[in-house]
């Protein structure tokens, strides 16, 4: 079963560059999550952080008892094995063919046998649909394979926690609705902790368990998917919609003083309205029931008296049996 991830307080600067500051959250078990945000809001340094590879000044990560950002080095390595990651440019290596980029973790990280290597590649291979282009070269394969191929490689240490940077860049609406069903059906086979950065609005409203988005150094909100996708607060809800109205701007964020004024003379009409909830992706036929989803559904039952009126009827209706969701 997956492990949960708690952020504390976590602050990150790059000399007198702030990129965020006191952002805490917590990755449910096993559960799905997406992060949201402009570019350049510092999503890419969020994983990162995540996983011990950059340093914030402030705060915690815990995994397992073992603090990524301050524990001893040797410890946060051992954590690390936890992790699958995905990057955002696929990051393979272009001399190297398919099975050797995927093997590469496994010849690395691990003493196993070329045999069991061999087994354990050509079955992730067939997980992300790849079976049969092993022997190719990065270069000789579309974009869609090579973000595969990456998920491939995040995969071979069987990975608790994966992290995902925009696995869909690149890819073509098919293409991409295809990755997000193997997100899930993923998911519902290894019960992983998930977490995915992308700008992709078709993946944040029909792939994860919770969402959470960054904007102006700040960690805006993260929660239960219904919220987001019924939110009112406006650089969630202008983000979500893909509206040029609303505190973000073309440079990332509208500067303070054009904000500040919108926002003090309330003159940016946002258009409002009942807001549909489009039901969230399930396991393909076949797939084991996804654990993290049971977790769920549980945790989030009790938090309904914390939550917005449309996320809680929302949530009721995605559980309700006649909307065919969560089938226990
Ligand atoms: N190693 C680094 N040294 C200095 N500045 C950095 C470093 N890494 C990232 N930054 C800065 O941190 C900010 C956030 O970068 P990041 O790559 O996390 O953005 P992002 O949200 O992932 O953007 P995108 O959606 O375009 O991928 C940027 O201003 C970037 O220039
Ligand atoms: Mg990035």
């Amino acid at each position: 079963m997956g492990i949960e991830v708690v952020v504390e307080g976590l602050t990150k600067s790059f000399g007198k560059q702030n990129i965020w500051q006191d952002v805490s959250l917590t990755l449910p078990a096993g559960e799905v999550s997406v992060m949201l945000g402009p570019s350049g809001t510092g999503k890419t340094v969020f994983l990162k952080s995540i996983i011990g590879l950059l340093k914030p000044e402030q705060g915690r990560v815990l995994i397992n008892g073992v603090d990524m950002v301050n524990s001893p080095e040797r410890d946060i390595m051992e954590t690390r094995k936890l992790f699958g990651l995905m990057f955002q440019d696929g990051a393979l290596f272009g001399s190297m063919s398919l099975f050797d980029n995927i093997a590469f973790p496994l010849r690395e990280h691990t003493r196993k046998k070329e045999s069991e290597i061999r087994r354990i590649v050509m079955e992730r291979i067939d997980i992300v649909g790849l079976l049969g282009a092993e022997g190719k070269l990065p270069g000789e394969i579309s974009g869609g394979m090579r973000k595969r191929a990456g998920l491939a490689r995040a995969l071979v240490l069987d990975p608790q926690i994966i992290l995902c940077d925009e696995p869909d860049s690149g890819l073509d609406p098919v293409r991409t609705a295809y990755l997000s069903q193997l997100l899930i059906d993923l998911n519902a086979q290894i019960d992983a902790t998930m977490l995915i950065v992308t700008h992709n609005l078709d993946i944040a409203a029909s792939v994860p368990d919770n969402m959470g988005m960054l904007f102006c150094r700040n960690l805006v909100t993260f929660g239960p998917r219904e919220v987001l996708l019924t939110s009112d607060t406006p650089v969630v809800s202008q983000f979500l919609a893909g509206r040029r109205e609303g505190p973000i701007g073309m440079s990332e964020e509208k500067d303070a003083a054009t904000l500040a004024a919108e926002q003090q003379a309330d003159t940016v009409p946002l258009p409002t309205g009942p807001r549909t909830v489009v039901p969230q992706l399930e396991p393909s036929p076949g797939m084991p029931v996804r654990q993290g989803a049971l977790r769920r559904r549980e945790r989030v039952m009790s938090m309904m008296g914390q939550l917005p009126e449309a996320a809680r009827t929302a949530i009721l209706d995605s559980y309700a049996p006649a909307a065919g969701g969560a089938r226990a």
